[in-house]
């Protein structure tokens, strides 16, 4: 296992480009299951969660080959069945539920189970599935789906939470090979689901409204092969910007969509850091001492559950006290108590993190949980004095290319090592 050693008190300064949507990659690669022609996938994240994909789809039967920024998938003869011990390593690799239940008729998927950040149940999903006829039964921990062929219907697809983002990729996937139209409400408008719908398009499906809370599918006998470019990650470019401001730096986001962000954009403007466009960057740069603020996470395009712990992170620097509520998922703040760990004033309160600040951090050990709650940690470290250490960077890997060496260009002092603790 590696940490990450990180020495604090250095502003980020520079350029850095940001990569390929990891959200985007993982359901456009399953994508690729509902046809046996060849499918090119450009800009593609060179991540732990894409090699897992990748194998995920030459597990079903599939070629799928990386190379450099791309990847080619052909699914000439595939099997039905996912295992458990492949879903249970990235609940992302349910999104080849669609896929397969409308190529093949059947499917048989390992339910994912929970995870540290919440429960993930996938009862959308299955709903979704059976409005479009398939019959869907969970027996010993794996969802079977079975239909001769799917029929289009109108779906209602939101929940508690609202609306569902793989849930959504799933029913779209698998309505595109179904019989008549399918008509999605409360769809999730996530930047990647209106990408996946483009290469849907690109495919050959027919395919209005993604990107908005209702789709309309309209069925069609087959799809073919094709060629897509992947969106930037606006997780990605948020984490940098988060960063930019909680360093006193300034850093131009190469390639980011700043359209994917204005959510994050807008709270960052209201603290106090300045974010302006210049042709193909993205400026960001705090403009003086940074305010106080209330955040609470919402489905796209309110401010995303992906972006509250970096968020929270750069808040323990803002005069005054500050409310993120968590609305997405119910355990989201594992990064809290290791916040804390490094003197900042925070505690949580039901679905709320209430943040005193400003706190000058100090660096220490301290231990990654989740993909975000990592990033929302180094950019701690980068703040605080002295050197931190977080630990299990794994889970960082999973969802940030390079991202030690795209911080050492920006002017942070932080290396990998060997970790031999647990
Ligand atoms: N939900 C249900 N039933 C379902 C599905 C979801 O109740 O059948 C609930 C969830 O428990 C949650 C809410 O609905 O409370 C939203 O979950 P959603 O299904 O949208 O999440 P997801 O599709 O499984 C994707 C991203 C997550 C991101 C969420 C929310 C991928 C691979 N994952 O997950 O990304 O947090 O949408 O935006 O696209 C990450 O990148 O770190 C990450 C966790």
């Amino acid at each position: 296992m590696e940490k990450m050693i990180i020495e604090g008190g250095d502003s980020l300064r520079g350029e850095v480009r940001i990569s390929g949507a990891k959200n985007a990659a993982l359901p456009i690669m399953a994508a690729a299951l509902l046809t046996p022609e060849e499918c090119v996938i450009r800009n593609v994240p060179q991540l732990q969660d894409v090699r897992f994909m990748t194998k995920i789809l030459q597990a079903l039967g599939a070629e799928a080959e990386l190379a450099g920024d791309a990847v080619r998938i052909r699914a000439v003869r595939i099997g039905d069945t996912c295992d458990y011990d492949l879903v249970r390593k990235m609940r992302g690799s349910v999104c080849v539920l669609g896929p397969l239940s409308a190529r093949l008729g059947r499917a048989r998927v390992a339910l994912p189970g929970g995870c540290v950040i919440g429960a993930r149940p996938i009862d959308l999903h299955l709903k979704g599935m059976e409005a479009l006829g398939a019959q869907v039964a969970v027996r010993g921990g794996y969802v079977h789906t079975r239909a001769d062929r799917l029929a289009g219907r109108e779906i209602f697809l939101s929940g508690r939470a609202g609306p569902t983002v793989l849930g959504t990729a799933n029913v779209m996937m698998a309505a595109t090979l179904a019989e008549g139209v399918t008509v999605i409400q409360g769809a999730a408008c996530e930047p990647e689901v209106a990408d996946l719908a483009k290469f849907l398009a690109a495919m050959g499906a027919k395919i209005e409204g993604a990107g908005s809370p209702t789709i309309v599918v309209t069925g069609v006998p087959g799809l073919h092969g094709a060629e897509h470019e992947l969106i930037p990650d606006r997780i990605e470019a948020a984490t940098f910007a988060v960063a930019a401001a909680a360093t006193g730096g300034e850093v131009a986001l190469r390639g980011a969509r700043p359209d994917h962000m204005s959510a994050v954009l807008d709270k960052l403007r209201e603290i106090g850091v300045e974010t302006r466009r210049e042709g193909e960057r993205f400026l960001v740069r705090p403009a003086g001492p940074l305010r106080p603020a209330h955040i609470t996470t919402h489905p796209y395009p309110g401010f995303p559950t992906d972006v509250q712990a970096q968020m929270t992170a750069l808040l323990t620097q803002a005069d005054g006290i500050s409310i993120v509520t968590e609305r997405i998922f119910e355990s989201r703040f594992m990064h809290i108590s290791e916040l804390a760990r490094m003197g900042a004033k925070v505690y949580v309160e039901g679905p709320h993190a209430i943040i005193h600040g400003p706190n000058k951090l100090s660096g220490a050990e301290v231990m990654a949980s989740d993909l975000r709650a990592s990033a929302a940690l180094v950019i701690a470290g980068l703040m605080a004095e002295g050197r931190t250490e977080v630990r299990r960077i794994y889970h960082l890997d999973r969802g940030y290319e390079r991202i030690d060496e795209k911080l050492t260009a920006l002017g942070a002092r932080v290396k990998r090592a060997e970790d031999q603790g647990p």
